[in-house]
């Protein structure tokens, strides 16, 4: 969980940014919440869209002066010093995505001897002009970053952007139940399943199905990434109707339910309360932080993908002590509302049995909770979702 310039400011930054993220997130209550990283990405460097990155004499990389008038180190040192971690990137080819050459292809064993002397904490490693597959160059590639982190000493999350297993490089289908390199999990801490994210309901769809099939992979310490959260950005950015509230709401139950990194991207300064509300819903966050058995995906029963038609779509979530998590959703942009229906026996977590169980269900927005009979039924609008928590099932009572 963090926050990440990358949405909000692409490469127009500077330092104040960061330093401001890091207050704010101490006072509107995020860091309270849980979000622990606070993230630069692309463009960090000096000679940023010269075409060129600026290596000293000795080959290191070094940091725009005029994006870090104070140095980038005074930054990780402050960000450490508010009691964050601090996440870094860097990209594995020769070019930078922005055009920049002199990435960190070739130099692999410096960059991470400077980056963790700067004591950095994640490290997003891209794949801008690596080589295309086949895969085996991917996980060269991402072998040798995984040794060079480990013989660093310092604890650094690996984040794998792009280099391989994403379901839409061509070696998978997009729709089907994808095919999976283990290395992907064995390698990195997590690893991008698609391509970029864009502030529209359109390309968080595309990434959202990018999970589909994914969940049985994920698990402590090797995680899907869908890419950042949009929530709040874009065509997100919240107008006040209850539609626009709605749909961020679904974006985020829709990453949290799927144990998805939340690493939320909005400016913080202008962030509405109602959004911060949403980044700081304290079930949505333990339904993303649990884990039992399966990171999150859409449903299966009877050998069925449950509102497999698409406009409807079920993500479940198993979680410990016989409870479920359950998104159901709606992802149509126009049009009357869909009936969903779940049944409670096509959640294996409860262990609930035949018509006749109540289960408590825990409106994870609304904050309500009720003992429900047999499953769920809702009509959903588009661009909406319902997020629940389900628990403590009861059979039904002998009748004698
Ligand atoms: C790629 C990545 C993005 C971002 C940009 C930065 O496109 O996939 O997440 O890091 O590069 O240039």
């Amino acid at each position: 969980m963090g926050w990440c310039s990358w949405n909000a400011f692409n490469r127009n930054f500077t330092e104040d940014i960061f330093y401001r993220a890091a207050d704010e997130m101490v006072t509107n209550g995020m860091q309270a919440a849980g979000y622990e990283y606070i993230n630069v990405d692309g463009g960090w460097w000096e000679g940023i869209g010269t075409g060129k990155v600026v290596r000293n004499s000795s080959g290191y990389p070094t940091w725009s002066a005029a994006k870090y008038p104070r140095g980038l180190p005074t930054l990780i040192e402050y960000i450490h010093k508010k009691g964050f971690k601090y996440g870094h990137y860097t990209n594995a080819g020769p070019t930078a995505c922005s055009g920049d050459e002199g990435t960190s292809q070739g130099y692999e064993a410096q960059d991470v001897h400077l980056f963790t002397s700067w004591g950095i904490d994640m490290l997003k490693v891209d794949a801008c002009y690596t080589p295309v597959p086949p895969a085996s160059k991917n996980k060269d590639i991402i072998q040798l970053w995984n040794r060079l982190l480990n013989e660093s000493g310092r604890k650094v999350l690996f984040s794998n952007c792009r280099n391989g297993c994403r379901t839409d490089n061509g070696t998978t289908s997009k729709h089907g139940f994808s095919p999976w390199a283990p290395w992907c999990a064995e390698l990195t801490n997590m690893w991008r399943n698609s391509g970029d994210i864009k502030a529209t309901w359109a390309s968080m769809l595309y990434n959202l199905d990018s999970l589909k099939g994914r969940g049985a992979i994920g698990g402590p310490g090797r995680w899907n990434d869908p890419d950042f959260l949009e929530v709040g950005v874009g065509e997100f950015a919240y107008d006040g109707s209850k539609r626009s509230l709605e749909m961020n709401r679904a974006h985020f139950a829709l990453w949290a339910v799927t144990s998805s990194p939340l690493i939320v991207a909005p400016d913080l300064a202008s962030c509405p309360r109602d959004i911060l509300e949403i980044f700081l819903n304290e079930v949505a966050i333990s339904i993303n932080q649990q884990y039992a058995g399966n990171a999150g995906d859409r449903l299966i029963f009877d050998g069925e993908v449950l509102g497999a038609n698409d406009e409807s779509q079920i993500w479940y979530k198993p979680l410990p002590n016989k409870t479920a998590a359950v998104v159901l959703f709606n992802p149509a942009s126009d049009g009357a509302a869909v009936k969903l229906n779940v049944p409670y026996r096509s959640l294996p977590a409860l262990a609930a049995g035949m018509p006749g169980w109540r289960c408590r269900v825990l409106d994870v927005w609304g904050g309500n909770n009720s003992m429900v009979d047999d499953g769920l039924e809702v009509f959903l609008e588009p661009r909406s979702a319902y997020f629940v928590m389900i628990s403590l099932c009861e059979g039904p009572s002998l009748v004698i």
